[in-house]
């Protein structure tokens, strides 16, 4: 009756610990759709508080679990040594709990083969069971990765995975990033963090010519249709960039980073449409 009611705490566990896994797979997925910044930070909070409920409620689970054991000890070596248990699955659990080595490390029987090389001798024994098992997980392992990277290719191989980082490498240093004449081929950023990060860049360093919400004031609206100098991402990283000095327009080389311009370009395009109070008349030409 030991063994059934240790064995009946087995499921309890494991739908405890499926629970949380279908949790932790939802909310990277629910953080990752396009919520708005803020709505995307109290998401990242709330998996993150999540986490450590679930972390504080496993340790306590493992704790009453050490000290029912650590209690019970005695009681556990006499139902392990019963026949009956000794050398069933549960037995083994049992075992391992009461700190029988022999079942990691093996039992020696040590008795020779019969042959003799030059008096080099070899023992009969068997595989100590760490290797045996490390050795069928091995196996398993195998499988599963030839599945995995070979047989559905679900995964880039190294090579397949340096090529992608050294594309997107190449993405973010443009090798004509400083040349005033020529275009960079930037995409625009799209993470809550990137533009959240480029909102706080335009509030201290923008938003006194542009607006609060990029509405225009000396400067032109940056939510509207019309641009002077091109209204797509890279457009306008070098507008930010290298400024229209003449214009009033400050050039914002050596005072902000590329990312930093990066990111703020890419807040004002996420604006695009935004129709905030207030908007300063049209400037340039209709583009679509
Ligand atoms: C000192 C005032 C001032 C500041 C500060 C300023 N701008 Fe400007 N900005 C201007 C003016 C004036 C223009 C219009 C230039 C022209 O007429 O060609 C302009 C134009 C622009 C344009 C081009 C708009 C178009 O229609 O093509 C962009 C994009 C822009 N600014 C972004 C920014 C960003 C981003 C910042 C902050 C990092 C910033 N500006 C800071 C004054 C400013």
């Amino acid at each position: 009756m030991l063994t059934s009611k240790l064995t009946s705490r087995w499921p309890l566990a494991a739908a405890l610990l499926l629970q949380a896994g279908t949790t932790l797979a939802q909310a990277p997925a629910e953080a990752a759709a396009p919520a708005k910044p803020t709505g995307a930070d109290t998401q990242v909070m709330l998996f993150w508080f999540l986490l450590s409920t679930l972390l504080l409620v496993l340790l306590v689970f493992i704790l009453l679990f050490t000290m029912i054991v650590v209690k019970m000890k005695p009681q556990l070596r006499r139902l392990y040594e019963l026949p009956t248990v000794h050398d069933t699955w549960s037995g083994k659990v049992v075992g391992l709990l009461v700190g029988d080595t022999a079942l990691v490390v093996g039992k020696n029987k040590d008795e020779l083969m019969g042959h003799d090389y030059d008096g080099i001798t070899e023992f009969d024994n068997d595989l100590p069971p760490w290797w045996k098992y490390g050795f069928y997980l091995s196996i398993v392992f195998a499988f599963a990765y030839m599945g995995y990277y070979h047989v559905a290719h679900a995964g880039q191989l190294q090579l397949a995975e340096y090529e992608t980082e050294m594309r997107q490498a190449t993405l973010l240093v443009s090798a004509d990033a400083d040349d005033p004449n020529k275009l960079t081929t930037y995409t625009p950023l799209k993470t809550p963090a990137d533009l959240d990060a480029g909102k706080t860049i335009f509030a201290t360093n923008c938003a006194p010519c542009h607006g609060a919400s990029a509405e225009g004031k000396v400067g032109p609206n940056l939510t509207d249709e019309f641009w002077l100098h091109g209204g797509d991402i890279n457009h306008v990283y070098k507008t930010i960039k290298f400024g229209v000095t003449s214009k009033g327009m400050v050039a914002w080389k050596g005072k902000l980073a590329s990312k930093q311009i990066l990111q703020v370009s890419s807040y004002i395009e996420s604006l695009k449409g935004s129709k905030p109070a207030g908007a300063k008349e049209p400037q340039g030409e209709k583009e679509l």
